[in-house]
């Protein structure tokens, strides 16, 4: 799929502010840091559409993108990022929640695992809770451009080890890297598929 346009539409800190839900919605979640806005740009082509940065906690409410004027994609607040205080956190897991919850055109939630580290305990609880609310995701595995390609199979095969306690088939999983671009066009191919599934329903 090509990229003709990415808009910035809207700033969020409630669902039931988010742009009208006409169009398919695909989300961008994950710890803080882990490279949720740089993957976007990357995927969108354009650089400074979300805004990024070294210091956690960057992305602060729902941001809407609309790609081609035909979907969304929704750059949300990271999670697990200890220095931010515990009223903010709380702020940021209701929000959250409630919008994947209640968001009725979300139609896939991208879930980013880092893959420089070992899998991480917050990961699979998020994702358990997209498992338990029937909310389909898929992950992607960011920052493989740090990795030697032994080092990321090594790190892939260790997530999906640690997926396979919870998950029989196991979920759709991409490696990307938004230095590089890797994973842009496989990302791509998989939303493609998903806005012709929903035509067709
Ligand atoms: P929050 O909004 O704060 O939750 O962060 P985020 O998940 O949106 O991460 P962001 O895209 O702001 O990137 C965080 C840091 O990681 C930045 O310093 C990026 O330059 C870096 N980064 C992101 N993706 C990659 C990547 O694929 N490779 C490398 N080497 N660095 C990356
Ligand atoms: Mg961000």
């Amino acid at each position: 799929m090509k990229i003709k346009t990415a808009d910035f539409v809207a700033c969020c800190d409630d669902y039931k502010k988010c742009p009208e839900a006409n169009m398919p919605e695909y989300a961008f979640i994950g710890r803080s840091n882990v490279g949720k806005s740089s993957l976007i740009n990357r995927i969108c082509e354009r650089n400074a559409l979300a805004k990024t940065s070294s210091t956690p906690g960057k992305t602060q409410c729902i941001v809407h993108f609309l790609i081609n004027r035909q979907w969304y994609i929704a750059d949300l607040p990271g999670y697990g990022y200890a220095k931010i205080g515990q009223k903010q956190r709380e702020k940021w897991r209701q929000m959250t929640q409630a919008y994947m919850l209640r968001r009725p055109n979300l139609y896939c939630v991208f879930v980013l695992v880092d893959l420089r580290i070992p899998p991480q305990s917050i990961d699979m609880e998020f994702m358990r809770f997209l498992g338990e609310n029937e909310v389909p995701f898929c992950i992607l595995g960011t920052k493989a451009d740090k990795l030697s390609a032994k080092q990321r199979e090594e790190s892939v095969n260790a997530i999906k080890e640690k997926l396979s306690d919870t998950w029989d088939p196991l979920p759709p999983f991409i490696v990307s890297s938004a230095q590089t671009g890797l994973g842009r066009e496989e990302i791509l191919d998989f939303i493609e598929q998903a806005n012709a599934n929903l035509a067709e329903a």
